[in-house]
């Protein structure tokens, strides 16, 4: 083996205009390139406890068991669901996405019985439709996603909360692509559990899942029968549930780990772990609703920019989330052509789509370090160059011209 044929790790510069993940904040870069300390060292564990302080106000909620699960963010939802999850449990998901199907796939795998209400790709739920499913299925658990990347919808989440507690159901959500960008509030919605991604509105690099579980649900998880009889005593009074089949995601053991007892689990990846301190303290330094706002003004002059040039959007507008956009390609235009000018010539990623939306849309995000004025206009003006070379004819400069009026509207000069 020639060792110098490796060379070191110097990807291009790019700009990270898709679904996510997109450019990662400096300062949580940073963070990233600081030294390693012990699990057990006092400023470590001090580290975990304010990460679960800070991640309580990103979530906006009290939920005492707020942490973080070591890998992306399925490994989030993973954990969630195996360790609350029994073989038999009905579950219901409504699917507005592909990541609608992620949880389906995974209800599956914890031997739930599934139940799927769909909708069309680029339209949500109203809470009468998911109220009359519940009174049919009779669900323990309603899995939903909050914001699906694959369609950019956002489910309102706000009245099923409600509806959830009627019925006794268990409600929890996917926030992966909608936290940090778009209003999500855990206690006064009442959900039960909430499970997060570092890579999209967060601004950080992927790696990371940020949970919450409220008091209800660790109840259900605590109850789970335990495998390690003699090592884990917190807690855990040998329940009725069935164990759970991961030891890596079982909540109860990581919760052991996370608490005041600090029963060894696996090792924290203490680089993530200041990644994700990062990101929610960079967030809140400003604060999360100034954060929201944020998203939702770049957010904004994206789409009016797109409009000024000609094209059309997809889906339900109103319910689209403020970080990401679905765009028509137009007829005649190759997009996966389109996109690859955008990268070779100008380092600009915008993304494709998956399923039924494959080849038509493209999918162009703002958000975290990204959702900036300069970002968004440097976007627009290489898409209008983009297009004009490929034969799309439309005004020049229209497409700049009007995110710039949306910035001067709002009255925004950075
Ligand atoms: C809504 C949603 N859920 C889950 C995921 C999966 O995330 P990861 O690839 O970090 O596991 C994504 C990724 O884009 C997503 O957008």
């Amino acid at each position: 083996m020639d060792i110098n044929r490796y060379s070191q790790i110097n990807p291009p510069q790019r700009l990270l205009m898709g679904p996510g993940p997109i450019n990662a904040d400096p300062r949580v870069l940073r963070a990233m390139s600081t030294q390693l300390i012990g699990q057990y060292d006092p400023v470590m564990t001090h580290y975990m406890n304010e990460v679960m302080e800070l991640y309580r106000k990103i979530f906006c909620t009290d939920n005492y068991w707020t942490m973080l699960i070591n890998g992306t963010s399925r490994a989030g939802i993973e954990a969630i669901l195996l360790s609350a999850i029994c073989p038999g449990d009905k579950v219901l998901v409504p699917v507005f996405g592909r990541f609608g199907y992620l949880l389906c796939e995974i209800a599956h795998r914890c031997r739930a019985k599934v139940n799927l209400l769909e909708t069309q790709w680029g339209t949500v739920f109203t809470p009468d439709q998911i109220e009359d499913e519940i009174k049919k299925i009779k669900p323990k658990f309603l899995l939903i996603v909050h914001g699906d990347t694959s369609t950019t919808m956002i489910q309102p989440l706000k009245d099923i909360g409600e509806i959830c507690k009627k019925y006794h159901v268990i409600f929890y959500t996917d926030a992966t692509a909608s936290i940090g960008g778009n209003e999500l509030e855990t206690d006064l919605w009442g959900l039960d559990a909430v499970s997060a991604g570092m890579q999209k509105c967060l601004g950080g690099p992927s790696g990371t899942a940020p949970i919450t579980i409220s008091h209800q649900m660790k109840e259900i998880i605590r109850h789970r029968k335990c495998v390690e009889k003699g090592i884990r005593t917190v807690e855990h009074k040998d329940g009725d549930g069935e164990i759970i089949y991961s030891n890596y995601f079982d909540i109860s053991m990581i919760m052991d780990y996370w608490g005041p007892e600090r029963l060894n689990h696996h090792t924290e990846a203490t680089t993530a772990l200041f990644g994700a301190r990062e990101c929610a303290r960079v967030i809140l330094k400003d604060g999360l609703k100034k954060n929201i706002a944020r998203h939702k003004l770049h957010g904004d002059a994206m789409l009016k920019g797109i409009q000024g040039m000609g094209l059309k959007l997809f889906g339900n507008i109103e319910h689209k989330m403020h970080n990401i956009l679905g765009v028509i390609i137009p007829k005649g235009v190759n997009g996966e052509q389109v996109r690859k000018f955008m990268l070779e010539d100008f380092g600009i990623e915008i993304g494709t789509s998956f399923g039924p939306l494959h080849g038509k849309i493209w999918r162009i995000g703002t958000m975290g370090y990204n959702a900036r004025k300069d970002c968004v206009l440097q976007t627009l003006a290489c898409l209008e160059q983009v297009l004009n070379l490929v034969g799309f004819p439309m005004i020049p400069g229209a497409a700049v011209e009007s995110a710039l009026e949306h910035y001067s509207l709002e009255n925004i000069h950075v």
